[in-house]
């Protein structure tokens, strides 16, 4: 815990009253970034070095129970998917040093969170974790904070976890103050109901380097990294007028152009971040092929090795014969 992220929190909670109760309780689905967040300007407190954009995967998510326990502070007791974690595990250890900034909330909890994605394999599970952590935090203590509040506060546990606050599209302004009280979250556009995504799961191994000590040594060592947040902020504005138009083939490009872009900064570092896989190469070219006969689909990939699919309803059948592993979902379903 730092003091700039002591007095953060003391910001965000100026104001709000703390009612607490038993149990905190709360639901956050997993998102999906159209265009990614990759580098940050402030690392304590996870500003941005460009503005973000994603959509959230509906039902799919982390849903997380929050209980104070008596006794002398203590490190949180954490279960992930009914299993208690051990304290060293880095994320126990993430959810402890979260926690550790909400003292006057209580100083031992028992955390329960359940997880309907896979952990770790590049889905965005530490997005809807803190998202949903934050949200039951909220809940236990009575705060009755808003989406801006709690998408700046659970964006101190993951970047990511700021627009895991909301349903459907969500933009994450970088904000351009030091002391990140212009960097949030927030819906815009009304649901598609045709948009649909299809994750390929390629594999669930763990990945090698997280997305926070990725993204500082890309920031640090790689010479194309200094293109990023402008070609990122640029994707960003087409993304929201493509979304708004329902544009679909302008949506879908530029996402995949994205994600690209965003591993080309990544293999550039040295040591290079190599998250794809050869399953994953053997992917990109695929949806190129099918993409060439005439399907209107495209890819995008976060800091792993899966690939997820963009696609609209009318395609969900040849999609799916073309990728016969695909679990397709609907974000607004
Ligand atoms: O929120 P973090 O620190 O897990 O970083 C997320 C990074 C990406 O998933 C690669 C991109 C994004 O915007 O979600």
């Amino acid at each position: 815990m730092s003091d700039i992220q002591t007095q953060f929190v003391k910001n965000i909670l100026s104001g709000a009253e703390t009612n607490r109760k038993e149990t905190g309780l709360a639901f956050a689905p997993s998102n999906i970034a159209l265009c990614k967040y990759w580098g940050k300007r402030h690392a304590a407190l996870n500003l941005p070095l460009n503005s973000s954009l994603s959509i959230s995967l509906g039902s799919l998510g982390t849903r997380t129970e929050l209980r104070l326990r008596d006794g002398a502070a203590a490190a949180p007791a954490v279960f992930l998917n009914g299993e208690l974690l051990p304290p060293d595990s880095s994320f126990a250890k993430r959810v402890a040093a979260f926690l550790d900034l909400f003292p006057m909330v209580g100083t031992s909890f028992e955390v329960r969170t359940e997880n309907n994605i896979p952990t770790a394999a590049g889905l965005a599970s530490s997005a809807s974790g803190f998202a949903a952590l934050t949200m039951a935090l909220n809940d236990l203590a009575g705060w009755g904070l808003g989406g801006r509040m709690l998408s700046m506060l659970a964006r101190l546990g993951s970047g990511s976890a700021s627009r895991s606050v909301f349903d459907g599209f969500v933009q994450w302004h970088m904000g351009s103050n030091d002391d990140g009280s212009d960097s949030f979250a927030e819906p815009f556009s009304k649901p598609w109901p045709e948009f649909r995504i299809g994750i390929l799961e390629l594999t669930d191994a763990e990945k090698p380097v997280g997305s926070r000590d990725g993204m500082n040594r890309t920031v640090e060592t790689s010479a194309l990294y200094a293109n990023w947040p402008a070609q990122a902020n640029a994707d960003f504005q087409t993304l929201h007028s493509a979304i708004l138009k329902r544009d679909f083939p302008t949506v879908g490009q530029t996402a995949e152009h994205n994600a690209l872009s965003m591993h080309a900064t990544m293999m550039s570092a040295w040591p290079p971040l190599i998250y794809l896989q050869p399953e994953s190469v053997a992917m990109i070219h695929q949806v190129q092929r099918v993409r060439a006969d005439g399907l209107d689909v495209y890819l995008t990939i976060d800091a792993g090795p899966n690939i997820k699919l963009l696609f609209l309803e009318e395609n969900e059948g040849a999609v799916a014969s073309a990728f016969p592993n695909i679990q397709v979902i609907n974000p607004f379903g």
